[in-house]
Parts: structure tokens; sequence; C-alpha cells
């Protein structure tokens, strides 16, 4: 598939680690230029290392809408405009509702709900100006269906469902897509960092892996394909859809 985003300049938010970094990798194999946001400035340096021709990194934190603004207008004007935004950066919490405190509750609405919405604001000027193009925001199989004490997190992933859907209305008067993709379980720094709260990590990982039809989690690389998919030109009639990439748990 080499080339099949040649000259494409893509936004990828939480680049730095998990899905989104197996977004970059496959977006630059692809020949794609791509702005890396997230605020790990040390990943991120290490990232633009590896690429210094494909990848752009921004430090920024995307719950700041002023620093997203600035991010994304500097990459458009430095590259041409933008074709494409793929929002991974994303945080988890597990807690009961009773002992989800007002600031979890809102960093979670602010990291998962918010920082999407900032950076899809910023880009579709962008978006519109290039004829279209497609956003991809990273939900969950939590939004689809509750997950034991995530209740903040459920929330958080089903409401940037409907925000998706409901800018896929707006976009397609101007050719922009707008899809979610719901993963399950990958194997990421996120995913690991919540099993290590676990008395027995790996039990708690095979209790996990027998949760999919496929009796597995995914690896980032798995969800990536599925973004890519979903943001490129084999996807030309697919708008508003939240695909589930969960190795068949929730069978949406
Ligand atoms: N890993 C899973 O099991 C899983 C399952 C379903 C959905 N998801 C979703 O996929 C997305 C990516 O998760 P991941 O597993 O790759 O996580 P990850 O922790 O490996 O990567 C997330 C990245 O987002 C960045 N980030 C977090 N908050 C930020 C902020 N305020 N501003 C800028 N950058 C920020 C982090 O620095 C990190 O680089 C998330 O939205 C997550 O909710 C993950």
């Amino acid at each position: 598939m080499k080339g099949s985003f040649a000259g494409k300049r893509i936004i990828v938010t939480g680049a730095a680690s998990g899905i989104g970094l197996a977004c970059v990798r496959s977006l630059v194999d692809r020949d794609a230029v791509v702005g890396c946001l997230d605020h790990d400035g040390g990943a991120l340096r290490a990232l633009a290392a590896w690429s210094e021709e494909r990848i752009v990194p921004f430090e920024v934190d995307i719950t700041v809408s002023a620093e997203i603004d600035a991010a994304v207008s500097r990459f458009a004007n430095d590259r041409g405009g933008i074709d494409g935004v793929i929002n991974s950066a994303g945080i988890d919490l597990l807690a009961q509702v009773e002992e989800t405190s007002d600031a979890e509750w809102r960093r979670i609405m602010a990291v998962n709900l918010d920082g999407p919405m900032h950076v899809c604001r910023a880009a579709l000027p962008y978006l519109r100006r290039s004829g279209g193009g497609a956003i991809v925001n990273i939900s969950s199989g939590a939004g689809l269906q509750p997950l034991l004490h995530r209740a903040a997190y459920s929330a958080s992933k089903a409401a940037l469902q409907m925000f998706s859907k409901s800018l896929a209305m707006e976009g397609a008067a101007f050719g922009v897509r707008v899809n979610c993709v719901c993963p399950g379980a990958v194997d990421t720094p996120l995913f690991r960092g919540s099993l290590d709260t676990a008395d027995d990590p790996a039990a708690e990982l095979e209790k996990v892996n027998a949760r999919y039809a496929l009796k597995r989690i995914a690896q980032p690389e798995e969800i990536a394909a599925a973004v890519l998919w979903l943001l490129g030109e084999e996807a030309s009639y697919v708008t508003g859809t939240a695909m589930a990439v969960d190795g068949g748990r929730t069978f949406h």
C-alpha cells in the first residue's frame, strides 16, 4: 500500500503512543505527511527523529483549545492544507461512580470528548478548503456497551460517537466524512496500565482474552488498519458509522 496516502496531510492526536503511534507509522509508510499532536514531549521528539521529512511534531494538550488552534493552523499553513484527522489521544479511568471525584469526571470528559471536538473544529475549515477529507475518532467498545467501573470512560466514548455522527451530518454538506472506530482491548501502554492495577495481571489478561470471540486482545496495528481504511478513498461512501474493531465482543 506504499504511496496510497502520498501527499496527504493528516493530523493525528495521541501520536506518540499506542493506536495513534501505529496510525502514524502506517501513514508514513504510505507516504503521508503527519502532524503529530501529543503532550508527551520526549516521546514526540523520539518519533520526529524517525522521519524528519514526514513527521511534524506538536507538543500540545488537547484540552486547551488555543494550543490546538495554533498547532492545527500552523500545520495547515506550512503544508498548504489538511486532508484528514485521526483523534486517538484519550485516557482511561477505572472507578466506581461513588468514588469518582468531580475532577476525575471533568478530566475524562475534557480529554476524551472536548479534545476531539477542539481538533475537529480547528481542522474543519481546512478540510473544507481541500474539497473534502475525512475524520476518524477513536471511541471504544465501552461506548457501545457498558463496562463495569468505567462509567465516566464509557459515557465519554458514547458521547464521542454521537458527536461524530452529528458532525458527519454537518460535514456531508461539504464532502467531509466522519466516522468512529470502537476498539476492544488493545495491547498499548493505556491497556497495560490498567492491567497492572490487578492483583495478578497475567490471570487478568487471560480473563480479558476470554471475553473476545477471537480469544485475544488486539495489536495496535490491527486498529490502525481499520482507521486508515475509514480515512482513505476506499471508504468514500462511509460516514456516520461507529465501527467495532473488537475481535467479536460487542457484535455491533
Ligand atoms: N488500548 C485499549 O485497550 C483501548 C481500547 C478502546 C479504546 N481505546 C482508545 O484508543 C485511544 C488510544 O489509546 P491507546 O491505548 O493508544 O493509549 P496510549 O496511552 O498508548 O496513547 C495515548 C496517547 O495520548 C496522549 N495524550 C493523552 N492525553 C493527552 C492530552 N490531554 N493531550 C495530548 N495528548 C494526550 C498520551 O500522551 C499518549 O501518547 C484512546 O482514545 C483510548 O480511549 C483504547
